[in-house]
Formats: structure tokens, C-alpha cells, sequence
């Protein structure tokens, strides 16, 4: 076993005191500009963080919102999606995916994962359309198992790995559906196009993509914020009127819309800690590399996995172990802090029984959600640190895990089934 630096010390699962500290100066600079101005909503603060996130993603807009949640909202209202529409997602995401397409007034339908890369299988994206939905006599397409039109797709680029965005948007294409990113997770993250032979930043290929700026997120805020990209100028002229009561000018109310503005503080913050974001998603990666090298031909343990088409961000480094709970036990007695993003899928949530989907309906997302570990990942994170996390991590799978049959490296084997 290597020997670790730091053995004595509690690894956090996320460390948000380090960056704010680095950057202490800069960003109480923003409150005294904030203060000397009393510029706290709207203003120039905000519209120069969103002239320079857009211009970050690649995009020609970018509206700050007041959450990532509101964000996905406005963008669903935006890009036209109706009342009673459905709009097609994974189980295999946090809440508020699916919170903002039903508070934007539609219905979730999900589609399952892809088991390597935990976003949306196009494959099943592609047996849904085909099989799971039929052409109405107005030429739309209809759910079978709801009746609704479907009318659009969240595909979520989960743990900072963009889904497989041209196979998407080319179905989408020949379905008429609209694709909306849900890019809560995956600042910065980059997808090969082969169709436009060339990297693409997550936020700029759907219609419009939500981000999230929750302060764990790998660029967080200092409270809550959000914001939506896109190419499209009337998305985003819709997006700005219903952030802001609906009005196109001030006390005249083209539509009923949201207090959902972000404040200047907070757009200030972000803008001063997106001129690091770039370096400390390059330190993600770093990390992963380091993770991957630690804790590769570890059989029982499944790491993540990039495709060539691929550039994460690693938001998140989850492992797989059908052990987990005991493993996240293990971890905590050595003062190692871990997470499950997320332990329950969507579809059997509490929240969504009136959906009426069944256990076995997505199966890869219910298995995932049972073996995933998020590990501690954060772009401060030391070498010495991930040692310790990778020695852990090892002994425990030496002890539970026995050696797989030669060509069966990548099974998990659960302890109970082995010797
Ligand atoms: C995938 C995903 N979608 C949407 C959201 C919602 O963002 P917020 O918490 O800023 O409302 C999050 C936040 O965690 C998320 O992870």
C-alpha cells in the first residue's frame, strides 16, 4: 500500500472554502461595488457576467436567472413547449429536471441511461420515438402511454459529460422535437461534433440549455443563480420578459411572468470566479486522470467513462461497486466524505407515483442508482488526498471483491457471491 500524505485528516467530498479564500479580495470587491452603487438587481453587473458567460459557451445570449431550476423552466416556456406537452427526460438526474418541465406546465416522460455513460441512451431515446409514440392525424407527434404530444427533449449532461448531442439533435430533427440542454452540471464541458467537425461547448447545441451556479456546482455562485444560453434571439427575449414579470418595458406586461431575476451581487461573484473556471476544470480533469490511474484493474469497481467524442468536466468522479453502502461506511470510519447523485430514480420517487411507472420500466438508471459512490472531487483536491481516497477505496474492494474470470474484468462482484 502507498504511503499517503495528510493520513491523519478528514478528506471532504467538496471543499468551497479554499477557491473563496483565494479569490477573497476580488470578490469582496464585488459587494463594495455592489454597495457604492446600490446596483443590487439588473445593471450593468449582470449583463456583463452574461456577455461573458455566453461568450464562454459559445452562444450569442445568456440570461441570468434566479436557479438553474428556473433557468430549465424559462428555457422549456420559451422554446414553445405547451401545456400538457410532453417533454421527454431521464430518470437518472436530479429533481429539478423534471420539476422544471412540470412547472413549466408539461409532463415528464423518461427515457433510460446509457450504462457507461449515465446520460441518455440514444438508442432507447430512438425505441421510445419509434415504438413508444405514433403520428396523430394533425401530423404530431403522440405518446402512446400518456395521449399528450411530445414535443420536446432534456437530455441532462449528468456529472459534467455532455450526452451524445449529434445523435440527439438528429433525431430530434426527425421528430420535430425541440432539444433543450439541461447543463446544470457541465460548465465548460466539450462535445466532438462530427456533423460541424469541431468541439462543441456544452449550452450552445440544444435550442437552449440551462446551467445552474449552486455553489457546489464547478462554477457556484454564493447562494443561488442560474441562466439560460442560447442562439436564438426570441428564446431569449421571451427568457428576459418572463424572468421579469413578463414586462418588455417597465410596468407594461406583455405576458404573466416570474420574479426570477438574479441579483447583481451574485452575478458579479460569478463573473469574477468564471475567469477561473477554465483552469479548475482543467484541474478536474486532472483529478480523474489521477483517479483513473489509482484505481484502474480494481475488479468490482466501475470508473467513469469518457468517450473519444467526450471532454468532462468531471463535476462529479462516481464509481460504481455493488457494495456500496458499505463502501461509503468504510470511507466515512476513514474520514472520507462521499455522495449518491442520486439514490433514487426519478420514476420511483414518491413524487412522480401518479406517473405510474413501474420498478423494472427503466432499469439500467435503478441499477446505477443502487452501485454509484461520488467520490471527493474538487479542483483543490491534492494528489496526497486522492491516495489516501484510492488506498480506502482498494482496501476495501481487496476485501470484498474477488478476482472475475478472465474477460469478465469489468463485473461487479458482490461479496456475498464470491468465497
Ligand atoms: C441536473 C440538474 N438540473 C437542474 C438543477 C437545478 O439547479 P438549481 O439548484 O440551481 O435550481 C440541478 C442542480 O443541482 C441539477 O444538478
Amino acid at each position: 500500500m502507498r504511503i499517503s500524505d495528510n493520513s491523519a485528516d478528514s478528506i471532504p467530498f467538496l471543499d468551497l472554502i479554499t477557491p473563496h479564500l483565494e479569490l477573497e479580495q476580488e470578490l469582496t470587491g464585488v459587494f463594495r461595488r455592489a454597495l457604492l452603487s446600490a446596483g443590487f438587481i439588473g445593471g450593468p453587473m449582470v449583463e456583463e457576467f452574461e456577455k461573458a458567460f455566453a461568450e464562454f459557451c459559445g452562444t450569442s445570449d445568456a440570461i441570468a436567472i434566479s436557479s438553474g431550476t428556473d433557468a430549465l423552466r424559462f428555457a422549456i416556456m420559451a422554446c414553445g413547449v405547451q401545456p400538457g406537452d410532453v417533454v421527454v427526460t431521464v430518470p437518472h438526474t436530479f429533481i429539478a429536471t423534471t420539476e422544471a418541465i412540470s412547472q413549466a406546465g408539461a409532463v415528464p416522460e423518461f427515457v433510460d441511461i446509457d450504462e457507461d455513460t449515465y446520460n441518455i441512451s440514444v438508442e432507447k431515446l430512438q425505441h421510445f420515438l419509434e415504438e413508444q409514440c405514433t403520428w396523430s392525424r394533425w401530423g404530431k407527434l403522440v405518446s402512446r402511454r400518456s395521449g399528450r404530444f411530445v414535443t420536446a427533449v432534456v437530455p441532462v449532461h449528468l456529472y459534467g459529460q455532455m450526452a451524445d448531442m449529434d445523435a440527439i439533435l438528429e433525431l430530434a430533427g426527425r421528430y420535430d422535437l425541440t432539444v433543450i440542454e439541461d447543463a446544470c452540471q457541465a460548465h465548460g464541458a466539450e462535445y466532438f461534433s462530427a456533423k460541424r467537425n469541431r468541439w462543441m461547448t456544452s449550452g450552445s447545441m440544444g435550442r437552449a440549455a440551462a446551467f445552474s451556479f449552486y455553489p457546489g456546482k464547478n462554477l457556484g455562485a454564493c447562494g443561488e443563480a442560474g441562466a439560460v444560453t442560447t442562439n436564438d434571439s426570441s428564446v431569449a427575449d421571451k427568457i428576459r420578459m418572463l424572468r421579469d414579470h413578463g414586462q418588455s418595458k417597465k410596468y407594461y406586461h406583455d405576458v404573466e411572468g416570474y420574479n426570477g431575476r438574479l441579483d447583481a451581487i451574485q452575478a458579479g461573484l460569478l463573473h469574477t470566479k468564471l475567469a477561473h473556471l477554465t483552469r479548475w476544470n482543467l484541474q478536474r480533469r486532472d483529478r480523474a486522470v489521477v483517479y483513473n490511474r489509482l484505481l484502474s484493474g480494481n475488479h468490482g469497481l466501475g470508473l467513469p467513462f469518457e468517450p473519444s467524442w467526450s471532454r468532462a468536466v468531471y463535476h462529479l468522479y462516481v464509481v460504481r461497486t455493488a457494495q456500496r453502502d458499505n463502501m461509503i461506511a468504510h470511507l466515512k470510519r476513514a474520514a472520507i466524505g462521499t455522495g449518491i447523485h442520486y439514490p433514487v430514480p426519478l420514476h420511483l420517487q414518491k413524487a412522480y407515483t401518479s406517473l405510474k411507472y413501474c420498478a423494472d420500466d427503466f432499469p439500467v438508471s435503478a441499477r446505477v442508482a443502487s452501485e454509484i459512490v461520488s467520490l471527493p472531487m474538487f479542483p483543490q483536491l491534492t494528489e496526497g488526498q486522492q491516495i489516501r481516497v484510492a488506498d480506502e477505496v482498494l482496501a476495501f474492494t481487496s476485501r470484498n471483491h474477488s478476482k472475475p474470470a478472465e474477460g469478465d474484468e469489468n463485473l461487479l462482484v458482490p461479496a456475498e457471491q464470491t468465497a
